[in-house]
């Protein structure tokens, strides 16, 4: 195989609560992890030699920063009897540092299309433990799916997917540093009580999500008070027939849930802010 297209999907959470401040600086989480459809395009092209990464975004990283390149990296060192490179190539959907775990998605199916390139027998456990060192988010985008996440968002146990939901993703054109955010969030903290016992045996027992349970986001007052745009996307949700609106991961994203397709693009097709980013999206099973 001399090249690979590969889909590199974004994730919202359903739920994040943040138990406490860890001592390796990391904080220890428990959170709902959802893939949805809006993705991002990556082509994996055999080189001569070297790591050489290109997107469609001006303002992503081609070098080591970029968290594709470190997946590739991590590829070429474990397995060093292959004597090429790969040329990466993003089409950068997924709005960067924005909460949908868009560098993440695509260093996971960098190292996942890297082993297929290549043809390559893969252990999953392995690459999620290569893929822990690039990011917490990380080993969660290799599957995707409706995943419960503990630990730093290592710690994965997956549950059953939530079914084929419609949703609006909207993201203010507000770049949030995550550090920010939980530096933030120790000062302040986040709910009195998570219930998150409840909303896991809903995810596992129920055939409904029952939206009153704590499905709901610990960093919301951080991001909140970083990039007040949140609240107001918040306010205009609430006029939209949504069934559910929540803040995903750091933020700055906030999406909303409706019961049906017309009525998410009814919402996305209305949506008054011009310089947001607003796309309609569907939730998606593990990949
Ligand atoms: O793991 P990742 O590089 O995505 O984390 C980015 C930042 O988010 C960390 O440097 C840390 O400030 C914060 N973080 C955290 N606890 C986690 C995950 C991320 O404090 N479990």
């Amino acid at each position: 195989m001399r090249e690979l297209y590969l889909k590199a999907p974004a994730k919202i959470n359903l739920a994040l609560h943040v138990k406490g401040l860890r001592e390796d600086g990391f904080h220890e989480l428990q959170m709902i992890m959802q893939s949805i459809s809006l993705a991002d395009r990556i082509k994996l092209k055999k080189k001569s030699g070297g790591i050489i990464v290109k997107n469609s975004h001006t303002e992503l990283p081609t070098g080591r920063e970029n968290l594709a390149y470190q997946a590739a990296e991590i590829f070429f060192k474990n397995n060093p009897e292959i004597n090429q490179g790969v040329e990466i190539y993003i089409e950068k959907n997924i709005p960067i540092a924005a909460g949908l775990a868009g560098g993440s998605t695509d260093a996971a199916a960098v190292m996942k299309g890297l082993y297929l390139l290549f043809e390559l027998e893969y252990d999953l456990k392995e690459l999620r433990s290569f893929l822990e060192n690039i990011g917490s988010d990380v080993p969660y985008c290799l599957e995707g799916g409706t995943v419960y996440a503990s630990g730093r968002g290592e710690i994965l146990e997956e549950l059953p997917f939530i079914g084929e939901k419609y949703l609006v993703v909207v993201t203010p054109a507000f770049k949030i540093s995550t550090p920010e955010v939980y530096k933030l969030y120790d000062q302040i903290k986040g709910y009195d009580k998570f219930d998150f016992d409840s909303v896991q045996n809903n995810l596992k027992n129920d055939q409904e999500i029952d939206w009153e349970l704590d499905y709901k986001n610990d960093l919301k007052k951080a991001a909140e008070k970083i990039c007040p745009e949140i609240k107001e996307i918040k306010d205009i949700f609430k006029n939209t027939k949504a069934e559910f609106t929540m803040l995903s991961g750091s933020g700055p994203t906030v999406f909303s849930i409706y019961s049906s397709r017309e009525l998410a693009e009814k919402a996305a097709a209305r949506w008054p802010r011009k310089n947001d980013f607003v796309t309609v999206a569907k939730t998606v099973p593990s990949y």
